[in-house]
């Protein structure tokens, strides 16, 4: 009797073990403790005919068995509940000790980029708009709306890529020719901004490109004078060089503003004692700037007798290069992946 009891729990185990869901859990249940036939409720019915003392005896041993079956079902049905989650998880560790994967390469933005955007920020904060302008330009906007008629020298000196068949287009020569574009859809006052591309024939070195950035500036309101305008340079100037640094504005002509100056800052390598960056002169050359031009208002269509305002140009180009001790400005659009991952 006792024997017959040990071997149906091992039975039992074993099947337990082939058990792989719920539906086959329950079955085996049934067969092994199921009321009316199950095989251990029927062996447990045979202990009452046997004498009191045997009956005690393996009454223990069939106590014992059935827990033991009981609890294993239970632990069964335990785990087929565990979800397909839980048992990957289980199964997952973590290898501390394993090597990385290599270093994921990350873009980044090109030098005249980072000193574009700087220039935005700066700007927006003082409430300017930023504006865009096509380069594909019209001889319109880029020379005669900026007071620069069709025989006027400057068109000489800032030569650039024409447009075949198409003599009225060309790639414009300097942001300057958002200046009117603005005026015309935007009308005064107007505080803006306009960084982007330029284009000139010319022989390249390390000091030429034929293509560079320029950042152009627009302020038009009433009762605006030259002392506004270099306020808002200094701070430009200060932003980039250092709260020290001072601002000279010297007398040279634009056709576009009048008075027209050049503007240079204190060399920020040498702190205006004079050194080769700053070719001993103790300034750095990087913007061109003045009071707009009255022809240039009329163009906008802005009032001239209202309205007052001033315009300036940084060198974009000029800027990172300085920022960056670049000595040839052709490695700007070489393209070149040794030069850009510098930056
Ligand atoms: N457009 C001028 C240049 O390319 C710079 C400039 C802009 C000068 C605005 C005065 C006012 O040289």
């Amino acid at each position: 009797m006792e024997s017959k009891f040990k071997k149906l729990k091992e039975e039992a185990i074993m099947a337990l073990k082939a058990v792989k869901d719920k539906i086959d859990l329950e079955s085996l249940e049934n067969k092994i403790l199921g009321r009316k036939s199950g095989e251990l409720t029927d062996l447990m019915k045979e202990l009452k005919d046997m004498n009191a003392e045997a009956k005690k005896a393996v009454g223990q041993i069939a106590n014992e068995v059935k827990k033991e079956i009981e609890s294993a079902l239970e632990q069964k049905k335990r785990e087929l509940s565990e979800s397909d989650w839980q048992k990957s998880l289980a199964k997952e560790k973590i290898d501390i000790t394993a090597p990385s994967l290599p270093p994921f390469e990350r873009g980044h933005f090109h030098p005249n980029t980072i000193v574009q955007r700087d220039l935005e920020d700066l700007f927006s904060s003082m409430g300017f708009l930023i504006l865009d302008g096509p380069e594909l330009e019209s001889e319109y906007y880029n020379f005669t709306a900026v007071n620069i008629p069709v025989d006027h020298p400057a068109r000489d000196s800032q030569d650039s890529f024409y447009i075949k068949n198409h003599p009225n287009w060309l790639m414009r020569t300097q942001t300057s020719s958002v200046q009117v574009r603005a005026m015309q859809k935007y009308g005064a006052p107007l505080r803006m901004i306009s960084p982007g591309k330029c284009f000139r024939n010319e022989a390249t070195d390390v000091r030429h490109e034929h293509t560079f950035y320029q950042l152009e500036g627009v302020v038009i309101d009433e009762n605006i004078n030259f002392g506004h305008m270099k306020g808002v340079l200094e701070i430009v100037a200060k932003h980039l060089y250092g709260k020290d640094t001072e601002v000279r504005l010297r007398p040279k002509f634009y056709p576009f503003v009048e008075p027209g100056v050049n503007g240079e800052v204190t060399c920020f390598l040498c702190k205006g004692k004079g050194c080769r960056l700053c070719k001993e002169t103790g300034w750095l050359e990087i913007l061109g700037a003045g009071m707009i031009h009255p022809n240039v208002l009329r163009e906008g269509d802005v009032d001239s007798k209202k309205y007052q305002g001033f315009a300036f140009g940084f060198g974009l180009t000029r800027l990172a290069m300085l920022k960056y001790g670049i000595d040839d400005i052709r490695l700007l659009e070489s393209g070149d992946i040794r030069f850009l991952k510098q930056f």
